[in-house]
């Protein structure tokens, strides 16, 4: 298979290539048994966004050299949100309580098994917390974005909501890691090891397909709330009251504080998740002040950036990574 699918592509090929595909094709409504159509053919009979389709899956494919300013322009948001919407109701009301179910099979609570307890009863907040943070999503970021879809500003800047959701995406993720760890370093499993097996690979599995899930939403969903809000903004919309610290600083091109701070980082050669630690702000903060420099000062390269911090006296010489 080609590195990237494309539209002529038949649909069983690109499942039969890797097969996360399988999952994704439930979660935009598209049924099985669709013989050798094309994605194309198959997503137009379906009613699914071929591009969005598209740009989805070549993403699970390779996450990591996801380009996705390109792939945002690919993506029509109702189309993103109404799969991301089904892939919470799969993980909560599908996904995690079948794992339940196998735990509960797995561990023994018969004898009041403390440890077997607690593992289940750490299962059982972890699947709250995941629930509460794709209740908060559905309840609360996609009627966000629906608002700017109609063309409206929120009241509330999407730099506020995007700090909680990196918050609980790293938390969620944390939790499932913890989890893994008590069972396949603690538990016994004399008695029941194929099963108590069997849970963790669904645990594995479950945690590599919901990291998957929480990194397009910080990264490519992210890109299109940000493209449509600047989008809103341009036509003439009520500016968005911001909480942040730039407050008041977007409409015009001087510098704030904080992104003096960044430009001395990133010319000290800093990367972007260095410049995050440093600074204790998340990675998509750090790459929206330096989205803002570069707009404000129409420069992109780290070289150009070295040379505004000399000029103004923001570093010195010697402190530059040459
Ligand atoms: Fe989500
Ligand atoms: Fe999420």
């Amino acid at each position: 298979m080609t590195e990237k699918y494309h539209s002529t592509d038949p649909m069983s090929d690109v499942i039969s290539d890797d097969y996360r595909i399988l999952q994704i094709i439930s979660r935009f409504g598209i049924k099985l048994g669709f013989g050798d159509q094309t994605v194309e053919a198959t997503c137009r009979n379906a009613g699914v966004d071929v591009s969005t389709f598209l740009t989805v899956v070549n993403y699970v494919k390779d996450a990591a050299h996801a380009r996705i300013s390109e792939m945002a322009e690919q993506v029509d948001v109702p189309a993103l949100i109404a799969y991301l919407k089904n892939s919470h109701s799969y993980f909560v009301d599908f996904r995690l309580p079948g794992i339940r179910r196998k735990l509960l099979e797995a561990i023994d609570l018969s004898s009041g098994n403390r440890l077997a307890m607690l593992i289940l009863r750490f299962y059982d907040e972890y699947a709250q917390e995941v629930e509460r943070h794709m209740t908060f999503e559905n309840n609360h970021v996609h009627p966000y974005v629906e608002t700017l879809l109609q063309g409206n500003l929120p009241q509330e800047s999407f730099r506020s909501i995007e700090e909680q959701y990196d918050e609980q995406h790293a938390s969620i993720e944390k939790s499932l890691s913890e989890l893994k760890s008590i069972i396949v370093k603690y538990y016994p499993s004399d008695n029941n090891a194929s099963l108590m097996g069997e849970v963790l690979m669904d645990i594995f599995m479950t945690d590599e397909d919901l990291h998957s899930h929480c990194h397009m939403e910080d990264t490519l969903f992210a890109e299109c709330i940000r493209r449509l809000e600047h989008e809103v903004r341009l036509k003439g919309g009520q500016p968005i009251p911001d909480s942040c610290e730039e407050k008041g600083e977007a409409s015009n091109n001087a510098l704030s504080e904080r992104e003096k701070e960044i430009i001395v980082q990133v010319v000290k050669g800093l990367s972007n998740k260095e410049i995050a630690e440093a600074l204790f702000i998340s990675v998509n903060t750090v790459m929206t002040h330096r989205r803002n420099i570069s707009r404000k000062l129409q420069i992109r390269s780290a070289a150009g950036l070295t040379i505004y911090a000399i000029v103004n006296g923001l570093v010195n010489l010697d402190e530059v990574q040459l």
